[in-house]
């Protein structure tokens, strides 16, 4: 079948809610096996049954990935139980704005831990076994793609440090597509502007209210537009690469 992913086994973190958990049921149904992980393990293995009463395979992994040891035992539990490692989502992220005065610092740890730290572990981790199924798969090519944000394009104030987390995620995901495109690992770059998943639900009141508001009147994209974007970039022929994709809803402005 063409853009059949038959064969592959495919990693997403932060698959428990939104972007990741819409990721996995179109990798799925596209014939990967998919490897689920997240904090949540009720929330993943719920999604794995589903998958698994559509005809599909998934795998529930508990993983803390701010955790090296646990972004790492994801990644292994993966390519061992599943078989091999195809593709990986680096989707997992947290988004805590707020001006930088007064900010709780504690709030820029937690985006730095899971954002970049979670992000270049978990692709660290990957390597081998995506140097591997590149050599030996069907496809002739494996990917990474890391999910960055219009805010890993555009700076904007009360969003400083979610802003460097994300530039960071767009440097790193080119540095790793020079270093690695000899080999054909793949890297893509998703920024997806406003969404309607719980990334807003973990941010202080009244920053809440104000980020909300200013996305109110407008139609937002839902998680499954942005999986639509990465299951295109993961099927395409292995001399395509899609480097980077910026996906908005159609009337947001910045
Ligand atoms: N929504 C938007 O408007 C938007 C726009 C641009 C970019 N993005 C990016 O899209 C990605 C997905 O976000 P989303 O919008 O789908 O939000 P979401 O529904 O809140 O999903 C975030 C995911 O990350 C997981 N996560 C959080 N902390 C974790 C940790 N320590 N270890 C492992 N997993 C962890 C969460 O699961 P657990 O809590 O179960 O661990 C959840 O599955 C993020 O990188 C975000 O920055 C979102």
């Amino acid at each position: 079948m063409a853009n059949s992913l038959e064969g592959t086994v495919a990693l997403i973190t932060g698959a428990s809610s939104g972007i990741g958990e819409a990721t996995a049921r179109v990798l799925a149904a596209r014939g990967a096996k998919v490897a689920v992980a997240a904090r949540r393990l009720e929330r993943l293995e719920r999604l794995a049954s589903e998958i698994g009463r559509a005809g599909h395979t998934a795998l529930a992994i508990q993983s803390d990935i701010t955790d090296r040891r646990q972004a790492i035992e994801a990644v292994e539990r993966t390519a061992e139980e599943l078989g091999r490692l195809d593709i990986v989502v680096n989707n997992a992220g947290q988004m805590l704005l707020g001006p930088i005065e007064d900010a709780p610092t504690e709030e820029w740890d937690r985006m730095i831990d899971l954002n970049l730290k979670g992000l270049i572990n978990t692709a660290h981790a990957a390597v081998p076994h995506l140097l591997a199924a590149a050599e030996d798969s069907e496809r002739g090519c494996a990917d990474v793609v890391n999910i960055s944000s219009v805010a890993g394009r555009i700076a904007r104030s009360g969003s400083g440090v979610y802003n460097l987390t994300k530039f960071g995620v767009g440097a790193f995901s080119e540095s790793f597509r020079q270093e690695f495109a000899s080999r054909r690992i793949r890297s893509t770059i998703v920024e997806p502007g406003a969404v309607d998943t719980e990334l807003t639900d973990h941010l202080r009141d009244g920053i809440k209210e104000q980020v909300r508001g200013r996305f109110a009147d407008i139609k937002a994209l839902e998680s499954e537009d942005v999986a639509d974007a990465i299951a295109y970039a993961v099927t395409r022929p292995w001399h395509v690469s899609l480097n980077e994709i910026l996906i908005r809803p159609t009337e947001q402005l910045g």
